[in-house]
């Protein structure tokens, strides 16, 4: 088989490019090694910045999040027995959308099959061969045969536990790593959210997040020691300890219910540099992950994703090689700014196991500086509705 571009994974970022890149004329395989069923069953984030947006209007498939997704124009912050609110729209004449990124992958997989997109499903043995020539391929199995791509591009969009970033050899790749010591302990349950906004808390038993997916169905978060397992929490004990940590005044009015998803994320920040070798290119969460605390993960992977879009459209397109050229160095430049905010973010508002008295009331400072000053919260809100790309 040949393509213009081979894209390993069918995650958002895969999908969202090789949509793109349809949109333009220009021909993808998608390589999944799951099924889209496994694919679309993973809970994520649900929060979108503008550039997002904008691209799945470019894509074409903006239509069910611009009819079903919840625009926010800011969110709650509480500490201790205070709370007070960020307005993104004042500050930056932006909001973000609320919209659960399994209804984003949702709606690429949906645009792909319409336009007979050519996606393979449980591949396996993926190798991406020869990326440092003009002529790459991507050797893989699927149903027990052999198969072979050749193609002018590889798209490594194949996640953290992907093959692509490991194509790079390991002399010519810089990684950077901050393990966090606790995890998320997140919950969905069919129960109307507690408050029509998101609400962050620093309390003095942990981290938490009351978020939704809709009207009825609420998302909500607790941090938690990484050696506990989603099955040490019974949903009383989720609730019982979730409403110790928000304000008293939505603990009273917190409804609450039997959860349909429980489960427990670590948390990390990891960059990989560079994001390109050769005719290789790292998008996503192939190249970087951050905390989930800023909301970074889809929205700086789509930003990867509008760099290397252009890139190859000005390669197709204008015969030019200045976008591919220059990929790495503009990606890496906005994910670097992604990393600072979801660190930051995170470091503000968790509990850390060896946090001193100083510490603490270093993070109370920081919370009364961003309450107190204009300069301080619209920083804070252009990173978090998304710096322009
Ligand atoms: N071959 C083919 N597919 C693979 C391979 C492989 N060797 N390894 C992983 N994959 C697939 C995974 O099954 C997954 O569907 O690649 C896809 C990667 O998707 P994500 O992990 O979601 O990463 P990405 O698309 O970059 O998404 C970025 O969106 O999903 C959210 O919050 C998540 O931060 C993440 C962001
Ligand atoms: C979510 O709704 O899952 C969510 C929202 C905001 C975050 C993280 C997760 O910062």
């Amino acid at each position: 088989m040949k393509t213009q571009v081979a894209i390993i994974g069918g995650g958002p970022s895969g999908l969202l490019l090789s949509q793109l890149l349809h949109k333009r004329g220009i021909d993808s395989v998608v390589l999944e090694r799951k099924t889209k069923e496994y694919v679309l069953g993973r809970i994520r984030a649900g929060v979108l910045e503008r550039g997002l947006l904008d691209l799945m209007r470019e894509a074409g498939v903006a239509e069910r999040v611009e009819k079903e997704g919840y625009s926010h124009d800011g969110t709650l912050i509480s500490y201790g027995q205070e709370m007070f609110r960020m307005d993104f729209k004042e500050l930056t004449g932006h909001g973000v959308m609320v919209y659960g990124q399994t209804e984003v992958t949702r709606d690429l997989y949906a645009a792909r099959e319409a336009a007979n997109g050519k996606i393979e499903f449980n591949v396996e043995n993926v190798v991406i061969n020869e990326a440092d020539s003009k002529a790459p391929y991507v050797t893989y199995e699927v149903g027990g045969k052999s198969r072979r791509i050749d193609c002018d591009f590889v798209a490594g969009c194949d996640g953290f536990h992907g093959v692509s970033r490991n194509t790079i050899p390991g002399d010519v790749r810089r990684e950077y790593e901050k393990v966090y010591p606790f995890g998320w302990l997140g919950i969905l349950s069919e129960t109307p959210p507690v408050n029509h906004e998101l609400i962050y808390t620093n309390s003095e038993r942990g981290f938490a997040l009351c978020s939704m997916r809709n009207e009825n169905l609420s998302r909500y978060y607790i941090q938690c020691s990484l050696s506990d397992s989603p099955n040490d929490w019974t949903d009383t004990a989720f609730w019982k300890e979730l409403k110790r940590r928000i304000p008293p005044e939505q603990a009273e009015t917190l409804i609450t219910g039997p959860t349909i998803e429980k489960s427990i994320a670590p948390l990390r920040s990891f960059v990989t540099e560079p994001m390109r070798w050769g005719r290789l290119f790292l998008c996503g969460d192939a190249a970087h992950i951050v905390p989930p605390t800023g909301a970074k993960g889809l929205n700086t992977a789509a930003s990867d994703v509008h760099y290397l879009y252009n890139a190859l459209r000005d390669y197709y397109e204008n015969d030019s090689e200045a976008g591919i050229d220059g990929y790495s160095a503009k990606a890496l430049a906005r994910v670097w700014k992604a990393e600072r905010f979801s660190w930051w973010f995170s470091s503000l508002l968790h509990r850390y196991p060896r946090q001193t008295a100083f510490d603490h009331r270093i993070q109370i400072a920081e919370l009364e500086f961003l309450r107190s000053n204009t300069a301080a919260q619209t920083a804070m809100a252009e990173n978090y509705v998304g710096l322009p790309y």
